[in-house]
Order: structure tokens, then sequence, then C-alpha cells
């Protein structure tokens, strides 16, 4: 029987906490599509504050945030938008900026680090000159920090680059930073500093912040003013929502001065699954809350048993292919889950390559 559980599998699966479920139940809320929830007013004022924007609007997703953010900046048919082709919004969005938006995507390399090379960004904007054939580049989207990319942070310079790189031709910079607030803490750079470059941003409320539901995206009050009637558009108009912007404020209080806490345990998983024969962690790459670690070839170590073994015994993990596994920090795992954890996964390695090489049946005691 499973005594104990340790959910990995994102940081999307933290529950709410005491705290949160008070400020919902007390929040004062009314109607947020007539413009009069109290609560949500002032949680978008509070995070437009905090990311150095005129503007903020709560949207109900991650998704919905990069999509409205899109759609705004490419305002008008035949829009291109230069995008990581590791990058969520690729990947990730049901192609939802082509499929509802009709924005037509340009994909650029993905580093192993999250980023793009300037110079490939630049040669993948069109030509104006040969506006007769050519979609029209108007939007450059970056993610920080870069979730496929192992949760890397994108540095400020960086950004600022990739901004001038934008202003230069005259184009828009969005960001999708469903984790930025992890990347600020890891880089030690302010977020109004950090996303000073960027004309948009989309931040997830219920990703490390561990808020139930929510994204918010910021910019410029006219950036807002139409993205809150694409929202509209959307159904993600919510009423009474000052319920679920109650429980992000406690999130913004009590679960920002906690991320330092999830990359040490994040480093701590990854040096010591880098020790077990058989696994392999780019330790350098863990910069935040996830750790993407692979089983070499030839351990005999088998990711859908792995993951197997330790669901068995509470400890849940997302494999990423028939290679490689994914486990992501938060707020709800103690240091103590995070030794855990270790010690299972040494256990299970051992079992599965005991049992592979013919010992039968072996119960090494996870
Ligand atoms: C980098 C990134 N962007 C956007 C999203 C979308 O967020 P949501 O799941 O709230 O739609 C996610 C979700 O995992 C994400 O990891």
């Amino acid at each position: 029987m499973v005594t104990r559980t340790v959910d990995l599998r994102s940081d999307t699966v933290t529950k709410p906490t005491e705290a949160m479920r008070a400020a919902m139940a007390n929040a004062e809320v009314d109607d947020d599509v007539l413009g009069s929830d109290p609560t949500a007013y002032r949680f978008e004022a509070e995070m437009a504050r905090i990311m150095g924007k005129e503007a903020a609007l709560f949207v109900p997703s991650g998704t919905m945030g990069n999509l409205i953010s899109v759609l705004v900046h490419c305002e008008v048919r035949g829009c291109e938008v230069i995008l990581g082709d590791n990058s969520h919004i690729h990947i990730y969005e049901n192609g939802g900026i082509s499929t509802i938006g009709n924005v037509h995507t340009r994909t650029v390399k993905n580093n192993p680090d999250g980023t793009m090379d300037l110079a490939l960004i630049e040669s993948a904007i069109r030509d104006p000159l040969g506006e007769l054939y050519y979609p029209t580049t108007t939007l450059i989207c970056l993610e920080n920090t870069h979730a496929n990319c192992g949760g890397r942070s994108l540095s400020v310079e960086y950004t600022d680059k990739v901004g001038e790189l934008a202003k230069k031709h005259g184009l828009k910079l969005h960001i999708d930073g469903a984790r930025i607030f992890n990347a600020s803490v890891a880089l030690g750079v302010p977020l109004h500093r950090l996303v000073q470059a960027a004309d948009s941003i989309s931040v997830c409320l219920s990703k490390g912040l561990g808020a139930p539901v929510g994204s918010v995206i910021v910019g410029s009050k006219t950036f807002i003013s139409k993205a809150k009637r694409l929202r509209k558009t959307l159904g993600g108009g919510m009423r009474q929502v000052g319920i679920l912007c109650a429980a992000a404020f406690v999130a913004l209080q009590e679960n920002v001065s906690k991320l330092e806490g999830d990359h040490r345990k994040a480093k701590f998983l990854a040096d010591g699954l880098n020790q077990i024969k058989g696994l392999k962690v780019d330790t350098a790459s863990v910069e935040t809350n996830m750790v993407f670690f692979d089983v070499l070839e030839g351990s005999n170590i088998i990711v859908d048993k792995l993951c197997k073994i330790l669901e068995d015994h509470g400890i849940l993990i997302m494999p990423v292919s028939s290679s490689s596994i994914r486990i992501v920090l938060h707020h709800q795992i103690s240091e103590s889950d995070a030794q855990y954890t270790l010690s299972c996964i040494q256990k299970a390695v051992l079992q599965i390559q005991a049992e592979t090489s013919g010992k039968g049946e072996v119960d090494v005691g996870i």
C-alpha cells in the first residue's frame, strides 16, 4: 500500500494551501466582465507593478495568455511570428495561433539553453520588399524559463538583445513567461528588469507559484484593452474571478520566496541521479526547478518500467521519451521527499538491472 505520495510530474500539480482556500472563501468579488471585481482589479494592478508594465489581465491559462498576446500583436491577416522550434507555443498549444488566429509561424532552432541565435532570428525576418509574396514578420516570441530545454533561464542581456533586434525591424517581442518568476530568482534579476525589452509577457500563476488556476498577461494599456476583448471572444471572461485572484495573491506572498529552495532541491536530485550507474544528467543545465535525466544505452533500464515501479511506491514522474524522464520541483516537495525520491530511484534501478540480468524477480526493498 502506498503510504506517501511525491508528485514530481509537474509544478502544476500543487494543491491550494489552507491560506489560499481561506482567501478564496473570503474574497471580495463582483462581476469582472463588467469590470467591477475589486480583487481582480487589485491583483492585476499588483502584477503590472511587479512586471514593470502599464497594465495586466487575468486569463484562465498560459495557453490562452499566449494565444491572446500573439493575436493582439498580429492583428492583420498575413502576419508571421518567429518562434523557437522547441517552444511551448509551437509544440504544445494545438497550433492555436494558426488555427484560431490565422497567424503564420516561422520557427528558428532553439539551442540547448533555450536561446535562438540572434543571427538566425534576424535572417528569419522577412524582407519587407518582398511583401507581395511573403507573410509579414510582426512578432518574436521567447520562452523564459524554457521548459523543453530543461527549465533554463534566458539572461537579461540576451532578452535585451532580442528586444533591440525586434525594435530595429519594427517588430514586437512577446515572452512566454510561464515560469518567469523561476528565471528571475535563478538569475537574481528583478522581474521588471528581466522583461523590460518585452512588449508583452504571459505569466503562469498555477506553476511554480502554486496558485490553483490562472495566468496573467502584462503589457501596455492599449495592449491590455485589446487583450480584454479577445479574452471575451475566447470565452475567458470569468465573472467573479476575484476568487481565483485571491488565491494567486497568497501565492505571490507565500511562494515566491520558496522558489530558491525548489531550485536547490532540483540540483540535489540532479547531482544524486548523476551518481546512479545507468543514468545521466547534464547537471550544469539544471538552473531552476526542472531535471531531465537520461537512461544510458546498454544500461538495461527501461523508462516505463522505472516509472511504474516508482509509481507503485507513490513517486510520480513523467517519461518524456523512451530514454528520458522529467522531474519538476514545487513548493509541496520537501527536502525529505527529494531524499526519499533519490533513494527509491537508486533502488528501482538496481531492481531493474538485477531482473534484466537474469536474477528473476528481485525486491531491493524500496
Ligand atoms: C512554457 C509554458 N508555456 C505555456 C504553458 C501553458 O500553460 P497552461 O497549461 O496554463 O495552458 C505551459 C504549461 O505547461 C508551459 O510550460
